[in-house]
């Protein structure tokens, strides 16, 4: 029996329901490479930097800047961690679930992935569909989000187990999803098949954004269509999508999303002091061990997934038990991981552009809602042939 066909899953509910989770947004694309996780990354670092704009604040008058969560669901190819500068970090046990891995001190961009459970970025795991499954539902009903305004959602390429999993859990909280293309015809044959997936499962689209979109050189200011331009637009136009902007091919962004962590290591090395989420400089202390056993989720397909604690209370925002948890374990080095990566975001050519986008999505993030509210719809129909 699936999961859609069994109702809500109650831990699920417990943790992303009642208005907790406020949006989620999925990032798609039928096609691997094209830029989906740094889509994500990029959007959970601009709504999490910027703010939302006027448009996406419904009745709220509130000018406190959001709180994001980032899940990266690639449980084979898990990239987030590497791209946010969090390589290494552990996922924490709470007597109330998961704590996620936050990138910056105020715990308003929490992070969840499969790569924190690994013993190095460079250990493979074998997924069968049914542990695929249960990791999934694990990350969506233990781990411990707090209250969200976004919950971001980075996907492998194509449509598959992982998918299929994360829209039928997903299905009470009316989702809705990004869908990421690059300009060739190859990408944007895949594109069609997951558009067909999602007009299948019912999930919404916002809308649809074109990547590594041309190549401004950075002596000349030519602009070169590396792989052809306007491609996702065009796609995006005959399909009845909002085209949600195109990003060029930037290698300063791959320096800053790929090299995250090294950068801000050599820096260190360097002698430049290290600075807090204040701007001011803080010691650079080794990591303190946490009092708390850090999780250690054997991975092996043999072996069957580490229980987690039974809930202790219905409610479950960052209290003070995680906020003493992640006080033994935030380190100043982590802090200055996620400010040096913050500014060499603000200061990249992409981060404007993407600025842009980040609104046209929640906007049509915020239009959904609104939507959602007055037809009194559930979201995803999960209609199957
Ligand atoms: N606009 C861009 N300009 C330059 N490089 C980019 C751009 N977008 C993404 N990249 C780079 O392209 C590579 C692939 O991007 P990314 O990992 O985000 O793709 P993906 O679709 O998530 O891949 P996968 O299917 O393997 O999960 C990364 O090295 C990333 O830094
Ligand atoms: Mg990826």
């Amino acid at each position: 029996m699936s999961a859609s066909q069994q109702g809500p899953d109650p831990k699920i509910v417990r943790r992303l329901g009642n208005g907790r989770v406020k949006n989620i947004i999925i990032v798609l694309s039928g096609k691997g490479g094209v830029g989906k996780s740094s889509v994500a990354a990029q959007l959970a670092l601009s709504i999490s930097e910027t703010g939302m704009p006027p448009s996406a604040t419904s009745s709220s008058t509130s000018t406190a800047l959001p709180k994001v969560g980032i899940l990266d669901v690639d449980l084979t190819g898990p990239s987030i961690p590497r791209m946010l500068g969090l390589d290494g970090q552990q996922i924490l046990q709470s007597s109330d679930g998961w704590v996620p891995v936050y990138a910056d001190r105020e715990q308003r961009l929490a992070v969840m992935s499969v790569g924190f459970l690994l013993k190095s970025r460079n250990e493979s795991v074998v997924w069968r569909g049914p542990k695929k499954n249960a990791m999934i539902k694990q990350f969506l009903g233990d781990v411990r989000w707090g209250e969200l305004d976004y919950l971001i959602i980075d996907t492998p390429p194509g449509t598959s187990d992982e998918h299929i999993s994360l829209l039928e859990y997903l299905r009470p909280f009316s989702p809705t999803a990004v869908l990421v293309t690059t300009p060739q015809a190859v990408s944007l044959a895949d594109n069609l098949r997951s558009l067909d997936f999602t007009r299948k499962v019912g999930l919404p689209l916002v809308g649809l954004i074109e990547n590594m979109s041309g190549y401004v050189c950075p002596h000349c200011e030519e602009c070169t269509n590396v792989w052809g331009r306007g491609g996702g637009e065009a796609l995006a136009a005959r399909e009845g999508l909002k085209f949600l902007g195109r990003i060029p091919i930037d290698p300063g962004l791959v320096r800053v999303l790929d090299d995250a962590k090294e950068e801000a290591i050599k820096r260190a090395k360097e002698g430049a002091p290290a600075r807090g989420d204040d701007g001011k400089e803080t010691d650079q202390r080794p990591a303190r061990q946490a009092s708390v056993a850090a999780m250690e989720v054997d991975v092996d397909v043999t072996q069957p997934l580490p229980p987690t604690p039974a809930p202790t209370s219905a409610a479950a925002p960052a209290d003070e038990e995680t906020r003493a948890i992640l006080a033994q374990t935030t380190t100043p080095a982590g802090t200055m991981l996620s400010r040096t990566l913050l500014q060499r975001y603000r200061d990249s050519k992409t981060f404007p552009v993407f600025a842009k986008i980040a609104a046209q999505v929640l906007q049509g993030v915020a239009e959904h809602s609104r939507r959602i509210a007055e037809e009194g719809d559930s979201g995803v129909g999960m209609r199957r042939e």
